[in-house]
């Protein structure tokens, strides 16, 4: 459903993705693991066409995407079909979490407003959070805001869920209630492509898990082979430091 070829970025004289290429089927759970710094929120935010790439190619479903100049319709007709989670939530501070849901269905998304207001309601019972519905989110903890975010990025039903490191903000305690709605949507088949240090979650869920270092893909498999059997020393020594989130 999703393919990528040559894809390439640099700042300035820094090659942040070198020639990366990466498939996700529909129904697939994919996992990109690896050092900070090493590209992974940069290739989701060429995914999501955030910024232009300098060489690369996309296929979406039926869409043919220059990753590097992609146009106005092709860019919207991409965003309509990708959920993005942010690791700091992004929610809009002044509106409620019901509002923040509408305003993506129907700005965003064309919905008018009869169906924008049942499908919130649906999304918000699926994280849980219809005590909040009204709620603003400065009023929320960071697990609540951030299954507020989710409930967002899946509302206008997505064809692909990118989620960068959606547990990396919350205190520890918070992030078991946020990974139950991610594993809630895995079971719904839900196509997923999951930037987490959270090694436990990766192994649960992921179909198969890419390790990103210094923007280029130096391991790629099945998920158990890539965590107890790396093959390549970086990889190794980024499980090793990252070992107290295996759980
Ligand atoms: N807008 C930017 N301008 C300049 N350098 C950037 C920018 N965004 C990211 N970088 C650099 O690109 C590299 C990869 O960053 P990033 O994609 O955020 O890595 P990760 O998400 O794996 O931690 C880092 O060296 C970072 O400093
Ligand atoms: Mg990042």
């Amino acid at each position: 459903m999703l393919t990528i070829e040559g894809l390439t970025k640099r700042y300035g004289a820094l090659v942040v993705l070198d020639n990366i290429s990466l498939t996700i089927e529909r129904g697939e759970i994919v996992s990109v693991i690896g050092p900070s710094g090493g590209g992974k929120t940069t290739l989701l935010r060429m995914i999501d066409l955030l910024e232009p790439a300098d060489r690369g190619e996309m296929t979406l479903g039926d869409l043919v995407v220059d990753l590097k100049r992609p146009g106005k319709k092709t860019t919207l007709a991409v965003r309509r079909r990708i959920g993005f989670v942010f690791q700091q939530f992004n929610l809009f501070s002044h509106r409620t979490v019901k509002e923040n849901i509408l305003d993506a269905l129907i700005y965003g998304h064309g919905y008018a407003k009869p169906e924008a207001e049942k499908r919130a309601a649906e999304v918000i019972a699926m994280v849980d959070l219809e005590d909040k519905t009204d709620a603003y989110p400065i009023t929320l903890s960071g697990g609540q805001a951030q299954r507020a975010a989710i409930a967002r990025a899946i509302a206008p039903s997505p064809d692909l869920l990118i989620l960068d490191e959606p547990t990396s903000a919350l205190d520890p305690e918070l992030t078991g209630e946020v990974i139950a709605v991610i594993k809630a949507l895995a079971t719904q088949g839900m196509t997923m492509l999951l930037v987490t240090h959270h090694i436990g979650l990766a192994r649960e869920l992921a179909d198969r898990v890419l390790v990103l270092d210094a923007g280029r893909f130096i391991e790629e498999g099945p998920v158990a082979n890539v965590l107890e059997h790396p093959q390549t020393d970086r990889t190794r020594s980024f499980l090793e430091r990252v070992r107290n989130l295996w759980r």
